[in-house]
């Protein structure tokens, strides 16, 4: 039986060096990162075995680049968000942002609860943005919130209380890293893992195929036999 690749999350890396490839500045790298986002998207949304794609768009440590880069990044999301609104609808896609937006501008934050909330009745594809996220930080913030509540903590209240609640089932990094950078640490527990050279804007949909073939074929355990 093959394999459903219901979560499909993705570490989105490479945007800074493919632009320095061409010579541009690592913004460009950004623009071009966003049509990725855009087609990728689309791709997952239009094959319904794929319910949720999960894309780290900003960390928690990315904070730490230069200030212009940041400020940059922070405009090119409110950009995105609104003028991809009619394509969240059009293509019935729910956003779902994942991370402590509290830390984003006011101005930022009502544009990303205002895509979350009119989409909010798409049935097709999840999409969840990652935005000052951290593995580390969403674990931290949940046992936080289920001790304030009073609630044990358990394996299924951990899992429920956090910002992402689906298990990932392929875990994509693009640039050539082999790391997890502090991405869906829980989630993770028994992702399948592909590592790629290609740079985040020059991953396109028929790599992505190619991986969810790879994918069905692999004998799924979980610590058990087969
Ligand atoms: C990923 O690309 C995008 C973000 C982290 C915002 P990078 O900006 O990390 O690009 P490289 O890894 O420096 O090439
Ligand atoms: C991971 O990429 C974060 C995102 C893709 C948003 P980084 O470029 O920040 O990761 P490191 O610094 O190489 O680990
Ligand atoms: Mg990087």
């Amino acid at each position: 039986m093959n394999n459903l690749p219901s979560h499909i999350a993705i570490i989105m890396d490479g945007n800074g060096r493919w632009a320095k490839g061409q010579g541009k500045s690592r913004t460009f790298g950004h623009e071009k990162g966003a049509e990725t986002v855009r087609a990728i998207t689309t791709y997952c949304s239009q094959h319904p075995e794929i319910k949720q794609l999960t894309l780290y768009a900003f960390s928690t440590e990315n904070w730490k680049r230069p200030k212009l880069e940041v400020e940059f990044l922070m405009k090119l999301l409110e950009r995105y968000f609104k003028k991809e609104l009619n394509t969240y609808l059009e293509e019935n896609i729910r956003f779902n942002p994942i991370g402590d937006l509290s830390a984003f501008s006011t101005s930022l934050q009502k544009t990303i609860l205002n895509v979350s909330e009119a989409t909010e009745h798409c049935t097709g594809l999840v999409q969840s943005l990652a935005l000052n996220y951290g593995g580390k930080d969403e674990i931290i913030r949940a046992v936080q919130k289920l001790q304030n509540d009073n609630i044990p903590i358990t394996e299924s209240s951990l899992s429920e209380t956090l910002d992402c609640t689906q298990e990932v089932d392929i875990l994509i990094r693009t640039g050539g890293e082999h790391r997890i950078s502090n991405f869906l640490l829980w989630q993770s527990a028994y992702a399948e893992l592909f590592f790629t050279d290609t740079l985040w804007p020059e991953f396109k949909s028929d790599e992505l195929e190619t991986i969810l073939t790879k994918f069905k074929k692999i004998e799924r355990r979980f610590g058990g036999l087969n």
